[in-house]
Parts: structure tokens; C-alpha cells; sequence
């Protein structure tokens, strides 16, 4: 595996991670598919993976209690990170969110903690102090946001005095790059982590067969030997800020998408790209 710098921060993540939306239910929990979740996560953190990330708000918290199956014997070797959801980011109910993770989570602390969408009706100051509470009592380590635009980061940055936020969560892919007008070269400047979700486009780049530039991808691909969804993660991954956190439960893909680091496209194969799905 490789890895890339949190934040400012010292410390280092694994470069892809897993995602886990549809692990443990959709927007209720579905426990029918545990043992495949489980599996699949499993065989992630042995091909290095050792990054999971999860939130209150997958399958009713059920992902998380998938999550905490999937890692009870290897917690202090996984970053984990979740989110409180939008709805509840006063100052109460994020502490309550997060006693209610760490129990489902079954762990004293989560590695990184999101505000998986911003809420304009609640004070950004009110949600952080919050944050800054829970990183003093060693019950998170890091704070993160997602889905936060720069002018939200920055006055969400601006509410902490003692700590940092370390990353922004945000759509990103092949084919969705609206981030790269503003919340990428800032998060450059920055030095704050992208996490991009969706890396994969809910699984359509591997699927999509109409197009020019699904023929400039196929090119790309046979030319290094890996598949469409490598190179669609390799290409994320030349932003030096950016790390990925696919979602797979089908065995083959959690395999396919450890392969997509330990080689680079090159810079004509980059730009291709770029300007195929411009
Ligand atoms: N912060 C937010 O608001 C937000 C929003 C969306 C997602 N997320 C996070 O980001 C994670 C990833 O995003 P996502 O789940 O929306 O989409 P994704 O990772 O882009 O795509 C997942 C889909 O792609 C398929 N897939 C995975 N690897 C593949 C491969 N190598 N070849 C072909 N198909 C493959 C999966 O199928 P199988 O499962 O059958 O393998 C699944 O259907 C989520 O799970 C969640 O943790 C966060």
C-alpha cells in the first residue's frame, strides 16, 4: 500500500480505503448481507486497505456494527473514520452521536471524525466546539467535514482554536469534477486531505459502453494492463491531496481495487483523460 499525509497533520493514511454505503442497509439497517460485508472488508485490510469509512447514518448505524465485526481483532491497525450526521450537529447531539458511534463502532476512539453534511440552521462554531471537546477527551483523533463548500471549510476552520480540520469529503471522480475549480487547488494550498467518494461513479465506470471517452479509457487501460476501475482510481490519486475509499462487497472488485496503486498512468495518459471527460 501507499500512503498519503492527513492534513497537516504527522500522521499517515492508507491510500485507498474501503467505503461502506449499502454495508449494513442503505438509509435503514439490512442485516441479510452482513456476512458478505464482512467478508469483503475483511479481505480489504489484508490487501492493506486499512482504512474504513463509515457513518451514523448507513443502515441506521448498522454499518458500523458491521465495521466493528469486520476489525475487533485488529482495531489499533485500522484508521476509522465516520460522520455525524447533519441533522445532528448541535452541541449535544454531536457528543451523543459520537457515544452512540463508539459503542456501535465497539472502540474507545474513532480515528477521524466528519460532519457528513453542513446545516445551515446550526452555528458552525456551536458543532465545533463540540469536536474540540471530543478530540480534549481522546474520544476522536482528527476532525473532518464532508460535502462543505471552501467558504463553509474555511469558517468551520475558523470555529476551532486548539485543533484543525484535516479533510474534506466530497464527490470525485472521472466523472464528476466540479471539485477541481475551487476545493482542490485550495485543499493543495492548504494542505488539507480530499477524500474522494463515489471514486468509482457507484460502480458506472466499469459499466458505461457508449462514447469517446470510454474508448480513450479502454486505451489507457489495455496500455497498463489494469482495469477500467484502476485507472479511474490511479488517476484520483496523482492529486497529491487526494486519497479514495471505493465500496465493494463482491470479492473480485475489493482485489481489483487494492491493484490500483504501485504504478502511475503517465502525465499524456493523465491529460488524455482530462480532456476525454472534460
Ligand atoms: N460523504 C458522503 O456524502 C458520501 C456519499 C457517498 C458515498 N460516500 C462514501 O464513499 C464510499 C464510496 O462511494 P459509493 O459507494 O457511492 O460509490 P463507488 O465506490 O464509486 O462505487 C461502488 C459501486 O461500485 C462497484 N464496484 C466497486 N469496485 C468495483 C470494481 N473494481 N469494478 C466494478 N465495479 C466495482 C460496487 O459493487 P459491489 O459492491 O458489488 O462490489 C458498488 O456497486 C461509500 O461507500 C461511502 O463510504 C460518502
Amino acid at each position: 500500500m501507499e500512503f498519503k499525509t492527513l492534513g497537516n497533520t504527522s500522521a499517515k493514511i492508507p491510500m485507498v480505503g474501503l467505503g461502506t454505503w449499502g454495508i449494513g442497509g442503505f438509509s435503514s439497517s439490512n442485516s441479510e448481507k452482513d456476512e458478505i460485508g464482512i467478508k469483503a472488508l475483511r479481505l480489504g485490510l489484508e490487501l492493506e486497505m486499512r482504512f474504513i469509512d463509515t457513518a451514523e447514518m448507513y443502515g441506521g448505524g448498522h454499518s458500523e456494527e458491521v465495521v466493528a465485526e469486520a476489525v475487533k481483532d485488529q482495531r489499533e491497525s485500522v484508521f476509522l473514520a465516520t460522520k455525524v450526521s447533519g441533522g445532528n450537529l448541535s452541541y449535544d447531539n454531536v457528543l451523543r452521536s459520537c457515544e452512540a458511534s463508539l459503542s456501535r463502532l465497539r472502540t474507545s476512539y474513532i480515528d477521524l471524525y466528519q460532519i457528513h453534511w453542513p446545516n445551515s440552521r446550526i452555528p458552525i462554531s456551536e458543532t465545533m466546539k463540540a469536536m474540540e471537546k471530543l478530540v480534549e477527551n481522546g474520544k476522536i483523533r482528527h476532525v473532518g467535514v464532508s460535502n462543505f463548500s471552501v467558504r463553509q471549510f474555511t469558517e468551520a476552520q475558523k470555529a476551532l482554536s486548539k485543533t484543525d480540520v484535516v479533510s474534506n469529503q466530497v464527490d470525485y471522480s472521472l466523472t464528476e469534477r466540479s471539485v477541481e475549480t475551487d476545493l482542490l487547488p485550495f485543499a493543495e494550498r492548504e494542505r488539507i486531505t480530499i477524500i474522494a467518494y463515489s471514486p468509482l461513479a457507484r460502480g458506472q465506470i466499469a459499466e458505461q459502453a457508449h462514447g469517446d471517452r470510454w474508448q480513450v479509457l479502454d486505451q489507457i487501460t489495455r496500455i497498463n494492463h489494469k482495469t477500467r476501475s484502476q485507472v479511474a482510481l490511479n488517476w484520483l490519486l496523482i492529486k497529491p491531496s487526494v486519497v479514495v475509499i471505493p465500496k465493494a462487497s463482491n470479492l473480485q472488485h475489493v482485489r481489483e481495487n487494492s491493484g490500483c496503486v504501485g504504478w502511475r498512468i503517465s502525465k499524456e495518459q493523465e491529460k488524455k483523460l482530462n480532456d476525454a471527460f472534460k
